[in-house]
């Protein structure tokens, strides 16, 4: 069993001698000094747990025996006995000696033997404590680095998956404008059009202030506005010239044919294009065909698809007339205002114009 050393430091030799007596029967070892010398030696010399000494109103710091041994020893305890408890005698005994309880008068034994048990408790807890407190810090170390890897591992995992999000949308749009060229191939093997005409109703719907949402599915639904074209025939769809009645109503069922490839999917993207499809030869004046309607029966989609949808026709060669130079194309579209188009679309055009003039010379409309 480990054996405490306790030191006192004293004057009143009757007091402390008994009390050592007493204390050495339940294995204490004491030194007791009334010599602050000799004290400072033992000190030195042994590993003291425990101090108690009495201080008195004279004393000066010299005759401190616990600022000596807080230079000597930093986790000794302190028991300071004082007998007239001076404010100052006080405040300068807790600066400079690191107490750990202050005793006043009246002291007998079994006080100091209990403040003696009561520190030799504390520094039995004390190591457990400091390991505690180790084994806790090194626990909280241990989550946050584990918090840190599991950080990286979500932040990995989400850039993975919104790298797989990103590759389905890309083949969705790949694969939807490959289904374009091969339902347009016969007037436009490059599917220039289709890609122009989704590029610039996106471009419009971004001017007009519309979702971020809605522009992204504008720029892959208008592209489909023809797809109703893949079941007309090529005697009309490529007749050069001028239509005859019979075959603008043989060309108007692209719309009824269109939306019925579309019909009933639950995608919006998909949605939105069956729209197009359905009411893109609408007209704001409601001169429009398949139904007819007119100014916001029209679905917004389609409104602004048809302003692309011209404007690229009139920039565009076909085997019935010769492209128009873009100045031209946006004159036509502005004359039509009122009448063919919304008005709020085709201001939104020309607020766009720039860029719709920078994107036909960038991919090098055939005008
Ligand atoms: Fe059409
Ligand atoms: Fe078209």
């Amino acid at each position: 069993m480990k054996q405490n050393k306790i030191l006192f430091f004293h004057n009143n030799c009757h007091f402390f001698n008994t009390l050592a007596n007493e204390l050495q029967k339940e294995n204490y070892h004491i030194w007791h000094e009334n010599s602050i010398g000799n004290s400072l030696a033992i000190l030195n010399s042994e590993d003291i747990h425990i101090i108690v000494s009495e201080i008195r109103k004279t004393d000066t710091n010299e005759d401190n025996i616990f600022s000596h041994a807080r230079k000597i020893k930093s986790d000794s305890l302190h028991i300071a006995l004082v007998e007239n408890p001076d404010f100052s005698v006080i405040t300068d005994i807790i600066n400079n000696g690191g107490i750990w309880h202050l005793a006043t008068p009246p002291w007998t034994l079994q006080k100091i033997k209990d403040l003696i048990f009561q520190a030799v408790c504390s520094l039995e807890v004390k190591p457990k404590k400091d390991e505690l407190s180790n084994d806790l810090e090194e626990a909280y170390k241990k989550l946050i680095d584990e918090n840190e890897n599991l950080k990286l591992v979500i932040n990995r995992q989400t850039n993975e998956l919104t790298d797989s999000h990103q590759q389905v949308d890309n083949l969705n749009y790949e694969m939807i404008r490959r289904l374009l060229i091969a339902s347009e191939y016969r007037d436009d093997d490059t599917g220039r059009h289709v890609f122009r005409v989704g590029k610039t109703a996106r471009i419009i719907s971004d001017c007009m202030g519309l979702s971020r949402e809605f522009c992204h599915q504008i720029e892959i639904a208008a592209p489909m506005h023809d797809i109703g074209k893949i079941g007309i025939t090529d005697t009309i769809l490529l007749k050069p010239g001028a239509l005859n009645e019979n075959d603008f109503e043989t060309i108007k069922k692209h719309v009824v044919i269109g939306a019925g490839i579309l019909e009933g999917s639950e995608y919006p993207v998909l949605q939105m294009a069956k729209e197009i499809v359905q009411y893109h030869h609408e007209k704001w004046n409601g001169e429009g065909y398949l139904c007819g309607l007119q100014g916001e029966a029209i679905p917004i989609s389609a409104r602004i698809t048809a302003v692309a949808d011209v404007f690229d026709a009139l920039s565009s060669k076909r085997p019935y007339k010769e492209s128009f130079a873009l100045d031209k194309s946006i004159e036509v579209i502005q004359k039509e205002t009122n009448r063919h188009f919304d008005p709020a679309v085709v201001e939104g055009f020309l607020k766009a114009e720039r860029e719709i003039s920078r994107l036909y010379k960038e991919l090098e409309a055939d005008v």
